[in-house]
């Protein structure tokens, strides 16, 4: 049941001006003809999408909820119905986990099994997931997205405060995103430094970054026809991941399902499964939402000023974590660090002994756009946010005039591995590229932040907010009408600065 007024979604005022309401104010500019038919578009992208509770990522890939995207969506959606975007958060995290997990999905039981895979009779939440405490109301996969649900339950409240107040939207929220962040300090710190580390590819959201070639290729893959893609109903198989590829993400999910979602545990593995990776941006997102999260404390009283202050503390100990562990000064970025044994960059041949955890681990030599991404946090040393914008703007990624791009790509556009087309080896992503130009802008690059914020305007209308793009001609691929590319477009014709204070 769609629970939002007509008040409170208002399609009439996304066409003709500015919209009432905090948001109005916030506005960069006076909304041109163009920007006003692309704000129409974007906003029926979210109505078509929306279920009732909330916001399919796509109809025909993605038909459940997924929960990095709900957080880019509620970023957007609460320019057109605040009340819509605390609904987002709220279904997203009224499925977490008794450890505080956010699960990546919440199924829909309402969608046949075979829509999507793996289904949740894969991931069996409500048995295997039981003494992780998993939700028994509500199917879900037992592993996780990057944390942006913080920094966007301060956006969307800060778009209806009234709203917010009169729903306790933060009193309630906040304890979830406390034991969420809670999770991942404290049962995925693999490494032991403070960093959160990511069990599966998926976790990180980059599926099939160059960057896990090397951790993933000591994953023996589960075999073929032990289970059928969905994603191949609806997407080409060129821009998606490869089945070897997809035969390890299962054999990783299927482990840690049997292994009952433990995290630390005693395996031969010395616990973490095969895979542990530290990634900068999974971590800057982290260290950006514990500091909304602090910003929260502030709204909530002042019996929460110490709260607040210790996350103010930590986020800025985790920076500078982030930096000793992750940041590569002759590469001018930052870089994964694998926490488990040795690498086999060349064979994709079964490994044959299993992987240990090796907490010093390794930089990973791969330029992908996360390590760019860290450049959200205001509070990066100033040599190092300047090191990274000549990263962004070098022959790497191509963001500087003259280059011929248009969007940063996910990956190096020199790389061996670099593929304009599939999934996350090469297309340029709007919630990346959103991330960059809010980074650009945080560190004083504003006429960059200018041009990418046109360009993305620009790529996002013509390609009718496809899923992804080829960084150079900006055409689209994967599914179209894709809701954090509407989202975070609408975010950018109406929205403040994510770390505006
Ligand atoms: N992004 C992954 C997929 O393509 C997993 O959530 O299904």
């Amino acid at each position: 049941m769609d629970r939002t007024t007509t008040a409170q979604l208002n399609p009439a005022r996304l066409g003709s001006g500015p919209p009432a309401g905090p948001s109005a104010e916030l506005s960069l500019s006076p909304p041109r003809p163009a920007h006003r038919v692309l704000r129409v578009r974007a906003a029926r992208v979210l109505h078509g999408n929306w279920t009732g509770t909330s916001t399919v990522p796509s109809r025909d890939l993605y038909p459940h909820q997924w929960s990095w995207d709900s957080a880019f969506i509620a970023i957007g959606l609460r320019h057109l119905s605040p009340l819509r975007a605390q609904l987002e958060l709220e279904t997203l995290l009224g499925a977490q986990w008794g450890d505080g997990r956010v699960p990546h999905i919440v199924f829909n039981p309402d969608v046949p099994l075979d829509a999507y895979f793996p289904s949740p009779d894969f991931w069996r939440s409500t048995t295997a997931g039981s003494r992780a405490g998993a939700p028994r109301a509500v199917q879900t996969s037992g592993i996780v997205q990057p944390p942006v649900h913080a920094l966007a339950a301060l956006l969307v409240h800060r778009a209806d405060p009234g709203l917010s107040r009169a729903r306790s939207f933060l009193p309630r929220i906040h304890r979830r995103l406390a034991a969420w962040h809670h999770y991942l300090l404290h049962h995925r710190d693999a490494g032991g430094a403070g960093l959160a580390a990511v069990v599966h590819p998926w976790e990180q959201g980059m599926d099939n970054s160059p960057c896990w070639d090397g951790p993933l290729s000591r994953v023996r893959p589960a075999s073929a026809g032990t289970f059928r893609r969905a994603d191949l109903d609806h997407g080409a198989a060129q821009d998606r991941p490869t089945d070897l590829d997809y035969g390890r993400y299962v054999r990783l999910a299927m482990d840690y399902r049997d292994r009952q979602y433990a995290d630390q545990h005693t395996g031969v593995d010395g616990g973490f499964g095969d895979f542990a990776v530290e990634d900068p941006a999974f971590n800057a997102l982290l260290i950006a939402s514990e500091q909304a999260l602090a910003r929260i404390s502030l709204e909530l009283g002042p019996e929460y000023r110490e709260d607040a202050a210790l996350r103010r503390a930590r986020g800025e100990r985790l920076t500078r974590v982030l930096v000793e562990r992750l940041w590569d000064p002759a590469e001018g970025m930052f870089l994964c660090r694998d926490l488990k044994g040795p690498t086999h960059l060349s064979s994709e041949s079964a490994p044959t002994e299993p992987t240990q955890l090796t907490p010093g681990g390794r930089l990973l030599p791969v330029r992908a756009v996360g390590g760019l991404l860290p450049l959200v946090l205001p509070g990066l040393p100033g040599e190092l946010a300047r090191a990274l914008v000549r990263t962004a703007c070098g022959p790497h990624f191509g963001l500087g005039p003259g280059s011929g791009v248009r969007l940063a790509p996910s990956y190096d556009l020199t790389g061996d591995a670099y593929d304009p087309h599939r999934y996350w080896r090469g297309p340029a992503w709007i919630n990346t590229n959103w991330l960059l130009e809010r980074g650009l802008r945080t560190h004083g690059e504003t006429s960059l932040a200018d041009r990418l914020r046109a360009e993305l305007l620009a790529v996002a209308g013509e390609s009718g907010f496809a899923e992804y793009v080829d960084p150079y001609t900006g055409r689209g691929r994967g599914a179209r009408g894709f809701s954090w590319s509407a989202a975070l477009t609408l975010d950018l014709l109406l929205g403040e600065g994510v770390n505006d204070d």
